[in-house]
């Protein structure tokens, strides 16, 4: 059997189909097509990117998460982070979140933020793991009423 290869790349039209799906899955409030077309064409401070599995000799290759993180001078801002509930739990996010790290290194980023829902402990557990410090909880910040807990990490810092 191939081994399995994993590759964090920029996010191209083609990939809306697989990005909607987890995007559907993973989310209450959902984002559509058009928003991702938003960052994809239009949003000059936005980062969208996939993450996707593929056989070495590239046979089969599919999008199984995405993330979408804005830059703006020296803060930058995630916003969609998600991986397929089939394949969580498996150092995905994490890889996709160490390529955002080291892009923001590389582009003199000072501080990482994002707001989280207060109920969603496995989001909180895995910002904790890369870093991430709650700063402060915003009431009600969700369309639903729920709070958001926002987080930061300084992106100098190694952990
Ligand atoms: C948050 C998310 C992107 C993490 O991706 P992932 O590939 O599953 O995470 P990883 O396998 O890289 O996990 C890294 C660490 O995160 C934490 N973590 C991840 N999933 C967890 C879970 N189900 N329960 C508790 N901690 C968890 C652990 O600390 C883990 O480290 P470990 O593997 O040494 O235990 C994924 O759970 C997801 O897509 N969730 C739905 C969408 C979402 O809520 N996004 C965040 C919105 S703000």
């Amino acid at each position: 059997m191939e081994l399995l290869h994993v590759t964090v790349r920029e996010m191209e039209e083609k990939d809306l189909p697989a990005v909607l799906e987890v995007e559907d899955l993973c989310f209450k409030d959902k984002w559509t097509k058009e928003n991702f077309l938003y960052e994809l064409n239009e949003n000059p401070y936005s980062n969208p990117w996939v993450i996707e599995l593929g056989n070495t000799d590239e046979s089969v290759v599919s999008v199984v998460g995405f993330c979408v993180w804005w830059q703006t001078f020296d803060s930058a801002t995630i916003c969609q982070i998600a991986v397929h509930p089939y394949l969580q739990k498996r150092q995905l996010g994490s890889a996709m979140m160490d390529e955002i790290i080291n892009d923001c290194f590389a582009k003199r980023v000072q501080t990482l933020t994002l707001e989280v829902r207060a109920t969603n402990e496995k989001a909180i557990n895995f910002y904790k793991k890369h870093g991430f410090e709650t700063v402060t909880v915003k009431p009600h910040y969700y369309r639903d009423g729920e709070d958001a807990i926002y987080m930061m990490r300084k992106v100098d810092i190694t952990f």
